[in-house]
């Protein structure tokens, strides 16, 4: 076994820390991760865990989150680099500007902000539970923040019931993709499912097979019997799906899906994360309160989820 992946292990225990890891991550990381999965999921694994450290590999709002729901433990960051450029898309003053355009109109934030943004919204969601929340608001308009091409593609969703007001933010990895990439695609591969992330461009979710969250699509694979599939969305999930479906074929749409950010987590930096404790995720306590609202309305109004 590599000693690396030994060395962490045994921190780990000596510790009493568990390692939660985004499917976008690079793959070594499941080695030494006790936790891998999507968003709603890895955020349900931080409020449930009775270890004193959490590790989180992934972006800097996912361990903010993990922070939120388990405020007294050691919540740490790998590598401070990994950011996520949607997330910093918006801030408090623009958030403002935006609810100030749409006076009394509920404001659903993307898990894909930062702390002070939650703080600031009614409800947040995360892609795999959008469209409950949204339905579940009981609203006819909502706010959506900050990633229009979720918003609008919830919206669709739900075939005109909610009014869905975006905000402009995006993601720079699913935007990367064009509707070409996916006509050429389907030119080349014929058979292949094309399953894509709702952050990708609408032009590029409506020629897909499936949209889902990364959850989603890797359970879709799970569940369907054919033999190719086209991955439209980030390349940790292609990587992993690769590696548990020797039976099946996998496409990347594009080599250009690739979250720079997710990618800055190595095995030494979570090492060496672990053995110095840096660093650690800290939240005033006025923000991390008016953020825990906000996500647990979001547990509240959706169906609590079997988490294994
Ligand atoms: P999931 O909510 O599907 O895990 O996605 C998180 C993310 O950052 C997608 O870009
Ligand atoms: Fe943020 Fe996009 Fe990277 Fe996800 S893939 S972490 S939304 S930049």
């Amino acid at each position: 076994m590599n000693s690396l992946v030994e060395k962490i292990n045994k921190l780990k225990q000596e510790k009493n820390a568990v390692i939660l890891a985004h499917c976008y991550q690079n793959v070594e990381v499941d080695e030494v991760a006790d936790f891998v999965g999507d968003s709603l999921y890895l955020s349900r694994k931080a409020k449930e865990t009775d270890a004193d450290i959490i590790v989180f590999a992934g972006v800097s709002f996912m361990a903010e989150t993990a922070k939120l729901l388990s405020p007294n433990k050691k919540v740490l960051l790998p590598r401070l680099e990994a950011g996520c450029f949607m997330a910093n898309m918006i801030n408090v003053e623009s958030l403002r500007e935006f609810r100030a355009m749409h006076k009394g109109i509920p404001a659903v934030c993307y898990v894909n902000s930062t702390a002070d943004i939650k703080a600031e919204c009614d409800v947040c969601c995360t892609s795999s539970n959008a469209i409950d929340v949204v339905k579940n608001l009981g609203s006819d308009e909502v706010l959506f923040l900050p990633d229009t091409y979720l918003g609008k593609w919830v919206e669709s969703q739900l075939k005109g019931k909610v009014k869905v007001h975006t905000y402009n933010g995006f993601c720079p990895t699913h935007l990367r993709l064009r509707a070409e990439d996916v006509k050429k695609s389907r030119l080349e591969h014929p058979n292949s499912k094309i399953l894509a992330h709702p952050e990708c461009h609408h032009t590029v979710s409506e020629l897909a097979d499936f949209v889902g969250s990364t959850k989603e699509i890797m359970e879709y694979v799970r569940k369907t019997n054919f033999s190719e599939y086209t991955i439209a969305t980030e390349k940790g999930v292609f990587d992993r799906l690769q590696r548990d479906y020797k039976n099946k074929t996998f496409y990347l749409l594009s080599e250009k899906l690739v979250c720079q950010n997710m990618k800055w987590n190595t095995l030494d930096d979570i090492y060496n994360s672990l053995l110095r404790e840096e660093h650690e995720i800290t939240l005033d306590e006025e923000t991390s309160q008016k953020a825990m609202a906000c996500i647990n309305k979001m547990f509240e109004i959706t169906q609590p989820v079997l988490v294994k």
